[in-house]
């Protein structure tokens, strides 16, 4: 049995989510239930092969070590049914810098680059940054979750898309996209010319009942129009250790992308390639006792919410360690709404425009922390909050 009830001392790491409070919200006092880490100690099999590695004090230049792609490749078979060879992969630091890279690589200035909001921020500052101009398509509310509006993704498709930014599983709304969801979309993009930047870095995160299915499983055509980016970062927790993954079948764009790459000359740190080869050799018992703690905490939010503030809106994850609450039934602007966050209920969250414009009126919430802690937040908020 792993350790997910101890909560791991952070402050003084100069992590971001104990550390930069003072910094983002003017209050270093605040529960942080914002940035996307958990406050869990990471598997032990890798704090102690990390601190093996440190005994031999070789750290000079450093490649990726067949180790490393058995790690990978392996993982990707036996948790998602995806077949990779060493050549299909590409090593980035993070997955924001691949996504970068890859619309450098693959897009224009002037480009047209789609998004379905609310979505990660940087799925609007990526494209942005590089002068492409951004087509949204914000996601549909149905009864129990969100959907696309195919209709409106059509349409903009149809406005000359030249890329997708597609995040699988979606954050901050915690969907899992079914097999006929994602047909669909490649259906779509293909007959439009469009390029798939499947963002998968929270696939590992899935709860029962729901199974991720990579965008590159979905057919010969969905290979070859896509790329996917992946990563041990979320799901192990070792975003500070940069290494992440970007999956190209199509051998002419990941020409593309690799030429890119080597020109700025991008690399992963050594103890990243490490790091990934261990917890996915070691890690998948660790990872089952971690959804499983997740799913409590998910759980445990929405029960509280709805005997406790039942004016706040929220669905039941399928991913991930996120979730969206909206507090639009309060009738407060995004900045009053935030405000009292901070000053009245001493709680970090995410503001929900930070996602886009649908955003406005919610708050994203991070779970991933121990069922403690979330309550003392929760606990606060409902102070605060409550009728
Ligand atoms: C969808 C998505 N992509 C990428 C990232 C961050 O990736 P990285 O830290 O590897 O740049 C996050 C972090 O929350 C995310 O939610």
């Amino acid at each position: 049995m792993y350790e997910f009830d101890r909560l791991l001392m952070r402050k003084g790491t100069d992590c971001s989510k104990w550390d930069a409070l003072r910094q983002t919200y003017g209050d270093p006092d605040l529960v942080p239930l914002w940035v996307a880490d958990m406050d869990f100690p990471v598997l032990p099999e890798l704090e102690k092969a990390l601190a093996a590695r440190t005994e031999n004090s070789t750290f000079g230049y450093t490649f990726a070590g067949e180790g490393y792609y058995r790690s990978v490749i392996d993982w990707n078979a036996k948790r998602n049914d995806l077949s990779l060879t060493k050549e299909d992969i590409l090593d980035v630091p993070g997955v924001v810098c691949g996504l970068s890279f890859i619309i450098a690589a693959l897009t224009r200035p002037e480009d047209k680059v789609l998004i379905t909001p609310p979505v990660y921020p940087h799925f609007f500052g990526v494209p942005k940054s590089q002068g492409r101009q951004l087509l949204l398509s914000p996601l549909r509310r149905g009864n129990e979750r969100y959907e696309i509006d195919f209709e409106d993704f059509e349409a903009k498709l149809k406005e000359g898309a030249k890329a997708f930014i597609f995040c699988s599983p979606h954050n901050p709304v915690g969907r899992v996209w079914e097999r006929g969801e994602l047909e669909n979309i490649v259906e779509l993009c293909a007959r439009y010319g469009t390029i798939i930047l499947s963002d998968e870095i929270h696939s590992d995160l899935v709860f029962p009942g729901h199974k991720h299915i990579p965008i590159l499983n979905v057919s010969p055509e969905a290979r070859d129009i896509s790329v996917t980016a992946f990563a041990p970062s979320k799901t192990f927790n070792i975003a500070g250790l940069k290494s992440s993954m970007l999956i190209v079948k199509n051998p002419e764009l990941r020409g593309r992308i690799r030429a890119l790459l080597d020109q700025f000359h991008v690399g992963v740190n050594l103890f990243g390639y490490k790091a990934a080869e261990i917890v996915y050799r070691e890690g998948e018992k660790w990872l089952e006792e971690l959804l499983v703690y997740l799913e409590g905490n998910a759980q445990f939010v929405v029960s509280f919410l709805k005997s406790r503030l039942p004016r706040v809106g929220a669905y039941l994850p399928e991913s991930t360690y996120l979730m969206w609450l909206d507090f639009s039934g309060y009738g407060l602007t995004q900045e009053a709404l935030m405000e009292k966050m901070r000053d009245k209920a001493r709680v970090a969250l995410n503001s929900g425009v930070t996602f886009g414009e649908e955003g406005k009126g919610h708050v994203r919430l991070n779970i991933g922390t121990t069922r403690a802690l979330l309550q003392e937040g929760l606990e606060k908020i409902a102070a605060a909050f409550g009728e």
